[in-house]
């Protein structure tokens, strides 16, 4: 048999063994509503707790800060409606074209339900905005930010610190959607001096079905479940403990994922040789990237069809956001990056890498492009 080799960890990391061991071992009794006050509950209450420590820990905060949602795309939702909610009229938002759609989206359909204006800042394939575009984008209604750490398809990085400076002087709260770099750049919520900051849990070894929103203390939140008072009355539902657990558990290991970055980036370097050898051409990361990816140009293939093509051979990689597979649309941050060039978008494909990624799976899946490539389609 084949083997298969996966690089596709942007999309999701597999679940960490001892993730994976410590949920097997999971006394029965944590299936209870958390909010109950009898054993059984404040048996769950205990370990949702404790998830929250462990992922407060990993990103030096008060665990009273972290709210707990049921994923990446639910922490982003609830830190731009959550803020916006509280606004007595139309305002105006501040956010960049090359967002997860799980930004892009709420800003989108508040902007054409008329609640918003919104300013996306200029994106080039060579650098991030600037701080100054940032400061010149504000204005005196400007209610919210809401800027990328880490890009899910390039893995460009964004100053955040020197946006988070600019939003601070003029008083308009930050959101950054750290979904991506989380478990791949050190990440302290204080530093960082942001006002609210999204994480996933399946980006980081842990399952599916569990995230959350840092909220800075006193920045206030409306919920936008509406129902119990759960997550002192930001993130209405009774919640999925057993996920929460493995979030915690995997935000425990973050340090080891940091540690294994430099390694990650020697194996994605290596790749990308390889890959322009086969004439693949790497997309610009606008200027510093995370080591976890590569996205490359293959002039006159189509990414769909390559992707299934690899997919048949062995090769799980993907072309662009997850969540947009299936969709043949060409990948929206690519698009913008080259608004001339249409077919770049439509042309490239995302290699991403974890701290189980090695050698052989790299040098595997230069074989299995150049089998696939040597084909006249797909
Ligand atoms: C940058 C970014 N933001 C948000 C999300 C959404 O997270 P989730 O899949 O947990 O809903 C993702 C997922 O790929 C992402 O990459």
């Amino acid at each position: 048999m084949k083997t298969r080799v996966y690089l596709d960890h942007h999309a999701a990391t597999p679940v960490d063994p001892r993730v994976r061991a410590a949920l097997a071992a999971l006394d029965e009794a944590v299936w209870a509503n958390p909010s109950s006050v009898h054993a059984e509950g404040r048996r769950s209450r205990q370990s949702l707790e404790a998830a929250r420590e462990q992922v407060g820990r990993a990103i030096a905060a008060q665990p009273a800060d972290v709210v707990l949602t049921s994923g990446g795309t639910e922490a982003c939702n609830l830190a731009i409606a959550g803020v916006l909610r509280g606004e007595p009229g139309p305002c105006h938002v501040v956010t960049s074209p090359i967002e997860h759609p799980a930004v892009a989206e709420p800003i989108a359909e508040l902007e054409q339900h008329g609640a918003i204006q919104v300013t996306r800042l200029a994106v080039s394939p060579s650098e991030p905005p600037a701080p100054e575009a940032l400061r010149a984008a504000l204005r005196s209604d400007t209610r919210l930010c809401a800027l990328q750490w880490v890009n899910h398809e390039t893995g460009s990085i964004f100053p955040i610190a020197a946006y988070a400076e600019i939003c601070r002087a003029a008083g308009v709260p930050l959101f950054v959607d750290a979904t991506q770099g989380f478990g791949k750049l050190p990440l302290s919520v204080l530093d960082m001096n942001a006002d609210l900051v999204a994480l996933a849990s399946h980006k980081i070894g842990g399952t599916a079905g569990a995230g959350a929103l840092w909220v800075r203390r006193g920045l206030s939140l409306h919920s936008v479940l509406l129902g119990g008072g759960q997550e002192r009355g930001r993130r209405a539902g009774t919640p999925d403990v057993r996920s929460a657990i493995a979030f915690g558990i995997a935000s425990t290991l973050v340090p080891e994922r940091l540690a294994a970055q430099p390694r990650i980036a020697a194996l994605r370097d290596q790749l990308e040789a390889e890959l322009s050898a086969l004439g693949a051409e790497p997309n610009a990361a606008q200027g510093t990237r995370v080591a976890t990816v590569t996205n490359v140009w293959w002039p006159g293939r189509r990414a769909d069809a390559l992707v299934a093509a690899l997919d048949i051979e062995g090769l799980a990689i993907s072309a662009g956001a997850a969540c947009s597979s299936g969709k043949s649309e060409p990948s929206p941050v690519l698009r913008a990056f080259y608004p001339a060039d249409p077919a770049k978008a439509q042309e490239s494909i995302r290699f991403s890498f974890g701290s189980e990624t090695d050698e052989n799976m790299c040098k595997i899946a230069v074989d299995y492009c150049r089998v696939v490539l040597s084909r006249r389609t797909g």
